[in-house]
């Protein structure tokens, strides 16, 4: 009997990655410290780093070497998703190297690759780097520059250049384009990975193993079938540290184009010919190409935006966003968004996609709800059954990974009575993942130069594309249409009218 899809599943069989150096720019700042080198312990600790591996911090901050690595050191004892083992800790440090410099200046540059030249003359790394750009976003494209221009992004017969770049990829849709023309003048497209860490969690890599290693759940998944689906990415979290940065950008542009889109994308998409970066990274794309034009008149009345005011979140008080650090007094800037999009093909005519996302909510909780239609005739109606609840399918992305069916059955005795209950699959009942950052894939990936799980210029800019006209309603509405909400409740009340209006009502948060 035929039980696996040999495809899916040998596809992926984990190599060690090639020789290379891992060169992070802005190696000083936090995603150092709290993600890639905890990342990259992890991968050590399953051998999937190369032996000839080296990792190169750049950055201004006035360190030596050894201070260079003693920060890294404390900075892995404190942020580790796992215990240490001391012996592979140190190892992994006693493999990175600093380089201290201006990031706008060539010079640095010029610092960096000799240093590169004399480690892979030494220790075989055969040229191969991957450089990580974990700079603010204007930085991006001056870094992309200057590696062009001393010669570090060009590909010798034999090795590779690869440049891993993280969000924000552009602040719009022209932005983005210019960010992607700047970086294309210097690296082939093959040579890019834009990074949206969404996809480097487990969960979101499942949603095309659960619609496509299964032969149940594909048949129905269309608009003969299912009536609407949910899209949350619902945070406790307030803005914190980050207000100025966060005001300047708002939870539209800082979630929707990259991590919302990429879970619309994986749950509408067409099965892709093959499973492979070009066949998955083009159906993905189809599908938020699809999503209908929204008019100005369309962003007014389908999406919502809101504002958090002071309130409770598990417990603790949380101020007004208007007055936390960093935040204009009169700041219009929304922390929560939600909206009505269309998927215009023959697959989804007609079945809505509420997205929403924000701040300060209830609880934190990502997830995709897929309801489906009423069964075609009630047989019960004469009977004490009030009204049958309609099928759902709920995919949990974060936290309690998983996946619940909710369907209805009969109340054992002598009455027909109907309830609704759920079968509910947790991951931690069935395996025993240890704990990631979430980037060790993504990292992984791109030194075995696979890009499946990152995005090409054309998938940033069709994000892009479709939040522009909000973005542009936004800036010529008087803002009138910002809706306050408590913190620590489920979001402001326009975004229940929202689905009110279509005779339907959000999942609670919490
Ligand atoms: C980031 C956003 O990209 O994603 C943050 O900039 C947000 O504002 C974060 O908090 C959410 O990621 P996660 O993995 O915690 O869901």
């Amino acid at each position: 009997m035929d039980v696996a899809a040999p495809g899916l599943a040998a596809a992926r069989l984990p190599r060690q990655a090639d020789p290379c150096a891992f060169v992070i720019f802005g190696a000083a700042g936090d995603l150092t410290k709290r993600l890639l080198l905890p990342a990259l312990y992890n991968l050590a600790t399953q051998r999937l780093l190369p032996e000839e591996f080296a990792l190169f911090g750049v950055a201004r901050a006035d360190w030596s070497e050894d201070e260079f690595r003693g920060h890294l050191k404390t900075a892995l004892d404190e942020f580790a998703t796992d215990s240490i083992v001391p012996h592979l800790r140190d190892q992994l440090i006693g493999r990175c190297r600093y380089v201290r410099g201006d990031l706008s200046d060539i010079a640095t540059y010029q610092r960096l690759k000799s240093a590169l030249g004399d480690h892979a003359r030494a220790h075989n790394t055969r040229d191969n780097c991957l450089f990580y750009v974990a700079t603010p976003p204007d930085l991006f494209s001056v870094v992309a520059r200057l590696l062009g221009e001393t010669g570090l992004a060009k590909e010798a017969e034999g090795c590779w250049r690869r440049l891993i770049v993280e969000k924000p990829f552009g602040f719009d849709l022209q932005s983005a384009c210019e960010l992607n023309k700047q970086l294309l003048s210097v690296f082939a497209e093959s040579q890019i990975y834009r990074i949206d860490h969404y996809l480097g969690k487990e969960t979101v890599q499942n949603i095309m193993v659960l619609r496509f290693a299964n032969g149940m759940f594909e048949p129905i998944w269309n608009r003969d079938h299912v009536e609407h689906v949910q899209i949350t990415v619902a945070e406790t979290v307030s803005v914190e540290n980050r207000g100025k940065l966060y005001d300047h950008t708002g939870a539209l542009r800082d979630m929707v184009p990259n991590h919302l889109f990429q879970l619309l994308a994986l749950t509408a998409m067409e099965p892709p010919s093959c499973f492979d970066a070009p066949a998955v990274r083009t159906e993905k794309l189809k599908a938020i190409d699809a999503i209908r034009p929204l008019t100005p008149e369309k962003v007014l009345a389908d999406v919502v935006r809101g504002q958090y005011r002071a309130g409770r979140v598990a417990g603790k008080a949380v101020g007004d966003y208007r007055a936390a650090a960093g935040i204009a007094p009169q700041s219009g800037t929304e922390t929560y968004v939600a909206m009505r999009l269309g998927i215009d093909n023959w697959r989804w005519a007609g079945v809505p996609f509420y997205l929403r996302t924000g701040k300060a909510l209830a609880a934190r909780k990502t997830e995709i709800a897929i309801r489906f239609r009423s069964a075609p005739l009630s047989l019960f109606r004469d009977m004490p059954v009030e009204s049958l609840a309609q099928n759902l399918l709920v995919l949990r992305i974060q936290p309690n990974e998983g996946a619940a069916l909710h369907f209805n059955v009969k109340i054992p005795g002598p009455e027909i009575r109907i309830e609704n209950v759920r079968m509910n699959f947790k991951y931690e009942d069935y395996f025993d993942a240890s704990p990631s950052t979430g980037y060790e894939t993504l990292i992984y990936d791109c030194m075995i130069g696979d890009p499946m799980l990152f995005q090409r210029a054309i998938d940033i800019e069709a994000g892009w594309r479709v939040v522009d006209p909000i973005l542009r309603a936004w800036r010529e509405s008087d803002g009138g249409d910002l809706s306050a909400y408590q913190a620590g409740s489920d979001g402001p009340a326009a975004a229940v009218r929202l689905l009110s209006r279509d005779g339907l009502q959000w999942r609670a948060i919490a």
